[in-house]
């Protein structure tokens, strides 16, 4: 990959004299960016492009060629990527538009199985190109000013990309490198981040992404990745029919949105909301050094935009010091005496900007203070003139040493001097929420981080003993029967041989069998219809609770034969299952599925009936570990309920984890099960574990 990023040679196969075309930009644009290595044009008619001899094929240049931008019509592209197999070029950059997000993927196949037989790799195609700041080269159609810095870009789409370039201009923001990668029919994001983990020059990562391809490897890839840089995403398609305009426009189907952000967070991937967040918070991660603890302090001069910065540390989870002592000690001096020590600091509206420093520089001359948020309303002694210098001056001196951002509310004096603030890399903002946003993110990635050491510290084995050749024979059985769901009794069976918990529960065909059987699970007892034909029970009145005795079980089984003949006169009834009755517990849904990006992926959630109003649930990717079972348990908006409410015990945390990697074994190790879903799975005390009472396994 280091060659893709830092060629010796470049030829562009569809170099054109001509202005506009996007042969002659690609040219222009690589003398342009200072590119030190050679640069070959080929183009039929030969000749020569801005001083550079051209060349009649590729086969005509003496020197090896690291990287072949092929800027051909479609039709001339295999012919060119086979002339580049012959030269024994390294990589390939396909420009060229009308392959398989326009259907012809048969096409496009071919080129990539085509090159990679000949030790080729494909960037696209359909893409603008590749930058990379460590070589100077420019091999794109977008602008031809880029900025180095840190900030390494992959984007698959295309006209987002080029104006991302313009934007990170506007926004003085450095990059590393910025990659298209378009159709992804070869090199994806997982392979261009291996390399970025490893490039010096990048300092965080930012991935515009349609679809997911080949999601399993990019999780490992992400999870190695985010314990060295950070790394930031946007992803299109969060509505439905987002989804449906990302599909058709890249080819690949997109993921779940739900499921997309919950593993991205499981992979401790930051997800934007929209460019200009992402920027934002790319500029302030590649500015600003990373805390080194939970504190934070706000400074004001006026307290309404205190309040406005507590809300949304609120709301971005950072921690404001409250330690009144330690408060009072650290800024006796700098704060005024009708002023407030508390946290936020309010040094008044009468603060001049020398007011300003001395309070700053208390905050960052403290130990048990790790960042600061400064905040300003404009006044007579606040303004335009008194701003810049300050602000200057403390970024120059202390930036270094903790994180810092600065916000303030003002007319255009106020403004301007903001932006030259910023132009001069100082992270000021005049919004507020963008402001917080950045410190939070930053947050985000220091706890990433922390999470990271606990986890890698944990044992966190998840091994467990199920019986996947006994599962696979009820699998077997069942589609013997040609169905594509397991019956009750079977979807039981299949938990015992993977060891979940179950009600004692036994499936009699007799009146007497049931009198017999539910006096010896114990009363009281619940009983179910049995049968492929009746998938709703309850609504065929197949299922009644809480029998007493042996009187109710026996008009309890008269009862659901009759109700459930009435319901569908030619179900065919296997019996009726007599079970258990569990006390109450708490309910909780476990549910694993097969995803089309992300591969088996677990769901865990509040159970019940009202689990799709309530969608208290979150998912993960089985490439877990018990300590990030944990985590997703935890993110639960009714966690508490299993921590214990008033006065109740806590609920049995291992029992869950036990069974949430049962399932996950179950889905990786038989591939013809498509669904699994245990709701509820009832969680109980520590002593009393949890039970699976109902289970639905859906099967090719
Ligand atoms: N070998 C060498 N040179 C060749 C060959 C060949 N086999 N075939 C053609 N050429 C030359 C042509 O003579 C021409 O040069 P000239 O201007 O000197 O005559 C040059 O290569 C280009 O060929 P044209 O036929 O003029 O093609 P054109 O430049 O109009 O289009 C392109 C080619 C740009 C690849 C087009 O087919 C295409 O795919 N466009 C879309 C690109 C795109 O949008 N990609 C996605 C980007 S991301 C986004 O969405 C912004």
């Amino acid at each position: 990959m280091k060659r893709l990023f830092n060629p010796e040679s470049v030829a562009i196969i569809g170099a054109s004299r001509a202005a506009g075309k996007i042969g002659n930009s690609i040219i222009c644009n690589m003398i342009a960016s200072g590119y030190k290595g050679n640069i070959y044009p080929i183009n039929k008619h030969g000749g020569e492009i801005c001083n550079l001899p051209v060349y009649k094929s590729i086969l005509d240049v003496e020197k090896d060629i690291d990287l072949a931008t092929i800027v051909v019509p479609f039709k001339y592209v295999f012919d060119s990527v086979k002339a580049c197999a012959q030269k024994k070029v390294k990589f390939l950059s396909i420009i060229t538009s009308g392959f398989s997000e326009v259907g012809k993927t048969v096409e496009e196949q071919e080129i990539v199985k085509f090159a990679n037989d000949h030790g080729m790799r494909i960037l696209g195609p359909n893409i603008f190109g590749i930058y990379s700041a460590s070589a100077s080269m420019n091999a794109t159609f977008g602008p031809a000013d880029i900025k180095p810095g840190g900030v390494a870009i992959i984007t698959q789409s295309g006209a987002l990309g080029i104006a991302m370039i313009g934007k990170t201009q506007m926004e003085n923001i450095g990059l590393a490198s910025i990659v298209s990668v378009g159709n992804k029919s070869d090199l994806d994001e997982s392979d261009l981040i291996e390399y970025m983990i490893k490039d010096d020059q990048t300092k965080v990562i930012f991935m515009y992404m349609e679809g997911v391809k080949n999601g399993e490897r990019l999780i490992s890839v992400l999870k190695k990745a985010t314990r060295i840089k950070p790394i930031i995403v946007i992803k299109s398609g969060r509505s439905k029919r987002g989804a449906m305009a990302a599909a058709s426009h890249t080819g690949s189907l997109a993921g779940a949105d739900e499921v997309f952000s919950d593993i991205m967070k499981q992979c401790g991937v930051h997800r934007a909301h929209s460019i200009q967040q992402a920027l934002d918070w790319c500029k302030y991660l590649t500015g600003s050094v990373a805390p080194r603890g939970e504190n934070t302090v706000i400074i004001t001069n006026g307290g309404g935009v205190g309040v406005l910065a507590t809300d949304a540390c609120e709301e971005h989870g950072i921690h404001l010091f409250d330690d009144i002592e330690v408060m009072r000690t650290a800024f006796s001096k700098s704060v005024p005496s009708f002023g407030s020590v508390g946290n936020p600091i309010d040094i008044t509206g009468g603060a001049s900007m020398d007011d300003y420093e001395k309070c700053i520089i208390d905050a960052f001359n403290h130990p048990s203070i790790h960042s600061i948020i400064c905040l300003g309303c404009e006044t007579s002694i606040l303004n335009g003139k008194t701003l810049g210098p300050t602000i200057r001056k403390i970024h120059d001196n202390y930036h270094s040493i903790k994180p810092i951002v600065y916000s303030f509310v003002g007319g255009k004096d106020i403004e301007n001097e903001m932006d030259y603030l910023k132009a001069d890399g100082v992270p000021i903002y005049s919004d507020l929420e963008q402001a917080v946003g950045c410190l939070g993110i930053s947050y985000e990635n220091y706890r990433n981080q922390m999470v990271l050491k606990d986890d890698d510290s944990q044992n966190s084995s998840i091994d467990a003993i199920v019986d996947i050749k006994k599962i696979n024979k009820i699998i077997g059985s069942a589609k013997k029967d040609k169905r594509n769901f397991l019956l009750a009794d079977e979807g039981q069976e299949l938990m015992k041989a993977a060891g979940v918990p179950m009600p004692k529960s036994v499936v009699v065909s007799s009146l007497k069998e049931a009198v017999s059987q539910s006096g010896n699970i114990g009363f009281p007892v619940v009983m179910k219809i049995v049968s492929k034909d009746i998938l709703h029970k309850s609504d065929a009145g197949g299922v009644i609770l809480d029998l007493k005795n042996k009187n109710e079980v026996i008009d309890a089984y008269e009862a659901i034969l009759f109700n459930c003949k009435k319901y569908n006169p030619r179900a065919k009834i296997k019996g009726i299952e007599i079970a258990e009755m569990l006390k109450p517990g708490i309910e909780t849904i476990i549910g694993g599925r097969y995803d089309n990006s992300f591969g088996p992926v677990i769901m865990f959630g509040q159970g019940g009936i009202y689990v799709e109003v309530i969608r208290d649930i979150s998912f993960r990717s089985i490439t877990y570990n018990r300590f990030e079972i944990a985590g997703m348990i935890k993110e639960m908006n009714t966690y508490p309920l299993l921590l214990g409410v008033r006065g109740e015990s806590q609920k049995d945390m291992n029992g869950i984890i036990d069974v949430i990697i049962k399932v996950g074994i179950i889905l990786s190790s038989c591939p013809e099960i498509t669904d699994i879903e245990i709701n509820p799975l009832l969680a109980y005390d520590e002593d009393d574990g949890v039970r699976a009472v109902d289970v639905r396994i859906l099967i090719k």
